[in-house]
C-alpha cells in the first residue's frame, strides 16, 4: 500500500484488519502536508460538500484545538464530515456542535450542575455498579460477551441514574444510543437507506423521554442532573426543554458508547499483553492512573471530530482556506511516532503519555474525562481483583468511521 492508495471516505476503508489501519496512518503521517479527501458519500445526505484535509499528526491537531476561533466546531457541526442537515441540528445540535458564544453559555450552565456533591455521589455509584457486574459475572459462570455483559453496563447505569432515568428504560436508551453511533453498521440498522429515518427517529425518542422526565422535575426536583438544568441555577440560568433534550442526547451517546469501547479495548489489550497485565496485577491501585490513560490512548474510542476553518490560516507551514474542513483524526495522533516512542507498544507505565483520546486542548475538551477515568479504573480494579485470570477473544468490531468500537467480544475466566 503507498500514501496514494488511501481512502479515508471509502466505507471498505473502515473494513479493513486493525494492522493495514495502522500501517495506512502512518503513510499518511509521514507526507509534507495532511492528505485531502473527497467527502464520504452517506446515503441520508444529498448535499456533498468539496471534501476535507484529514489532520493525522498530534501537533496539527493539538494547534486546530487551540484556536477554535478559526478551527469552528458550529458550522455545519463537529461529529460529522458533511455538514449537518438542519433537521439533524434538532436532535444532535448540542454544545459539541457550537461555538462561543452559544457553547461557553451551555458548558457553563451544565459545568455548575456538577457540583462536588453530585460528583462523590457518581463516585460512590460507580462503585457498587461494578462490584454487581463483577458479581453477576462471577455467579454466572466461566464465559460471557464481554461487552454486552461487562463494558457496556457500567457506562449506562451511571449516565441514566445520573439523569434520573428508571432502570427499566435501560434498555431502551442503549438501543437508541447503538442506533445513533452505530448506524452505519448493519447489526443496528439493516437497510442503509434507512439511516437517516432510524438517526432521527432514535433522537426523537430520547427528547420525548427527557422531556417527559424534566416536566416532572420542574414539579417534583430531586437531586439528579435533570432536576438541577431545568430548574434554574443560583444566577437564574437553565436550559430550555429543546436544549435539555440535545443535551441529554449528547451525554448518553458520548457517555455511553465512549467508555463501554474504552473497557472493552483495555481487556483486549491486557490478554494480549500478559506481561502488561502481571505488572498492573502487582499493584492495582497504584498503577491504574497510567494504565487508564495508556488504555485511552490505544483505544481512541472517537476515531476523530471535524473542524471548519473561518479564515485563511497557516498552521505547522500549511495553508488552511476559509471555508474549509479538516478532520482531526484523534486515533491517528495517539499512534505518532514523533510524540510517542514505540507507539503501537502498550506500556501502563508510558510517561508523559500526551494522548489526545479525550480531544485536544481547547473550550470541548470532553466534559466526562473526569467520570470516565474513574469508570475505567474502578472496573478493571475489581476484574483484576476478583476475576484475574479472565481473557478476551477477538473482538467482533463495529463497522464505523467514527467510533472505534467494538460490539462483540466473547471472554473465559
Ligand atoms: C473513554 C471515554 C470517553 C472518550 C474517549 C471521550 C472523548 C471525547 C472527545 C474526543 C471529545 C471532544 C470533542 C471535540 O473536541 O469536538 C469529547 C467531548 C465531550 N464528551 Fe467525552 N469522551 C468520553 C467519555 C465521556 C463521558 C463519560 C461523558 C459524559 C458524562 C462525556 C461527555 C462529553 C461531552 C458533553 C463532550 C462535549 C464537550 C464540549 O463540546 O464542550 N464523554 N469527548
Amino acid at each position: 500500500m503507498s500514501a496514494a492508495d488511501i481512502n479515508l471516505s471509502d466505507h471498505a476503508f473502515w473494513l479493513r484488519p486493525p494492522a493495514e489501519r495502522e500501517h495506512a496512518f502512518r503513510l499518511l503521517r509521514e507526507l509534507d502536508k495532511p492528505a485531502f479527501f473527497a467527502d464520504p458519500e452517506v446515503p441520508y445526505m444529498s448535499v456533498k460538500g468539496l471534501g476535507y484535509h484529514a489532520l493525522v499528526r498530534h501537533a496539527d491537531i493539538l494547534e486546530a484545538s487551540r484556536n477554535p476561533e478559526i478551527f469552528a466546531s458550529g458550522l455545519g457541526g463537529a461529529t460529522s464530515i458533511i455538514d449537518m442537515p438542519a433537521e439533524f441540528a434538532e436532535y444532535f445540535g448540542s454544545m459539541i456542535n457550537m461555538d462561543d458564544p452559544r457553547h461557553a453559555r451551555l458548558r457553563r450552565i451544565v459545568s455548575r450542575a456538577f457540583t462536588p456533591k453530585m460528583i462523590k455521589q457518581f463516585e460512590d455509584d460507580v462503585e457498587v455498579a461494578a462490584s454487581r457486574i463483577v458479581d453477576d459475572l462471577l455467579e454466572k459462570g466461566s464465559g460471557c460477551d464481554f461487552v454486552t455483559e461487562v463494558a457496556a453496563r457500567l457506562p449506562l447505569k451511571i449516565i441514566c441514574d445520573m439523569v434520573g432515568i428508571q432502570e427499566s428504560d435501560y434498555g431502551f436508551v442503549f438501543d437508541r444510543s447503538n442506533i445513533i453511533l452505530g448506524a452505519s453498521d448493519p447489526e443496528y440498522v439493516s437497510d442503509a437507506e434507512s439511516i437517516g429515518t432510524a438517526l432521527l427517529t432514535a433522537g426523537m425518542e430520547l427528547q420525548e423521554l427527557v422531556q417527559r422526565l424534566a416536566a416532572d422535575r420542574v414539579e417534583n426536583p430531586t437531586n439528579d442532573l435533570t432536576s438541577s438544568l431545568v430548574n434554574a441555577n443560583i444566577d437564574g440560568e437553565r436550559l430550555t426543554a429543546q436544549e435539555l433534550g440535545s443535551f441529554f442526547i449528547l451525554l448518553v451517546v458520548a457517555g455511553n458508547e465512549t467508555t463501554r469501547n474504552a473497557i472493552s479495548y483495555g481487556m483486549r489489550l491486557l490478554t494480549l499483553n500478559p506481561d502488561q497485565k502481571r505488572s498492573w496485577l502487582e499493584d492495582v491501585d497504584g498503577r491504574a492512573p497510567g494504565a487508564v490513560e495508556e488504555i485511552v490512548r490505544l483505544a481512541s474510542p472517537v476515531n476523530y471530530m471535524r473542524r471548519k476553518v473561518t479564515r485563511d490560516h497557516e498552521m505547522n507551514g500549511n495553508l488552511y482556506r476559509e471555508g474549509e474542513k479538516v478532520v482531526l483524526y484523534y486515533w491517528s495522533a495517539n499512534r505518532d511516532e514523533s510524540v510517542f516512542d514505540d507507539s503501537l507498544r502498550f506500556d501502563i507505565a508510558r510517561n508523559p503519555n500526551p494522548h489526545v483520546g479525550f480531544g485536544g486542548p481547547g473550550p470541548h475538551f470532553c466534559l466526562g474525562a473526569h467520570l470516565a477515568r474513574r469508570e475505567i479504573t474502578v472496573m478493571f480494579r475489581e476484574l483484576l481483583r476478583r476475576v484475574p485470570q479472565i481473557e478476551a477473544g477477538e473482538p467482533e468490531r463495529l463497522f464505523s468511521s467514527f467510533i472505534n468500537g467494538t460490539k462483540h467480544m466473547e471472554c473465559t475466566f
